[in-house]
C-alpha cells in the first residue's frame, strides 16, 4: 500500500506519560513528518481498554496489560500522512523493545515488552476502529499547513 494517506492511532502509555517522554515520542512523528490530527490525555476506564485490546483476550497477560493500561494517563492521538499506519509502526519499534532496533522509540527508552512506552496500530482496518474507539468525529481536526502563510 506505497505511497497512500493513512491515518493511524498512537498513544503515550502510563509509564511512557510517567517517565516523561510525551514531548519526544510526539517529535518523532512530527520529524518524519506525519501531521498530528486528534490528541488528548485520558485516564481510560477498564472497559475502554478491554475494547481496545478486545483481540487480545484469552492471552495471559491481557489481565495485567489492561491493568497497566488502567495505572495512570495515556497521551491518545492520531497521526496522518503517507503510510502512517507501517511507518508509525517502525518508528516505534517492535513489541519486544529488546528487539527494537536503535533509534527507534521503544529501542531508544525502554527494555520491557510488559512496559513498552507506547501502541501503534498494526492495520489500517484495525486503526479505523481504533481512531473510532477513542475519538469523536468532532475532535479529528482538518487542517493544512500548506495554507499557512507564515510556514515556508
Ligand atoms: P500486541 O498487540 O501483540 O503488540 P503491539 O503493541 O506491538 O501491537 O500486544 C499488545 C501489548 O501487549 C504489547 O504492546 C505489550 C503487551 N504484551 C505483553 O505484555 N506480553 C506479551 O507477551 C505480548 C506479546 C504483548
Amino acid at each position: 500500500m506505497a505511497n497512500i494517506k493513512e491515518r493511524t492511532f498512537i498513544a503515550i502509555k502510563p509509564d511512557g506519560v510517567q517517565r516523561g517522554l510525551v514531548g519526544d515520542i510526539i517529535k518523532r512523528f512530527e520529524q518524519r513528518g506525519y501531521k498530528l490530527v486528534a490528541m488528548k490525555m485520558v485516564h481510560a476506564d477498564t472497559k475502554m481498554l478491554e475494547e481496545h485490546y478486545k483481540d487480545l483476550a484469552g492471552k495471559p497477560f491481557y489481565a495485567g496489560l489492561v491493568k497497566y493500561m488502567n495505572s495512570g494517563p495515556i497521551v491518545a492521538m492520531v497521526w496522518e500522512g503517507l503510510q502512517a499506519v507501517s511507518t508509525g509502526r517502525k518508528l516505534l519499534g517492535a513489541t519486544n523493545p529488546l528487539d527494537s532496533a536503535p533509534g527507534t522509540i521503544r529501542g531508544d527508552f525502554c527494555i520491557q515488552t510488559g512496559r513498552n512506552i507506547c501502541h501503534g496500530s498494526d492495520a489500517v482496518d484495525s486503526a479505523e476502529r481504533e481512531i473510532a474507539l477513542w475519538f469523536k468525529k468532532e475532535e479529528l481536526v482538518q487542517w493544512d499547513h500548506h495554507s499557512a502563510p507564515w510556514i515556508y
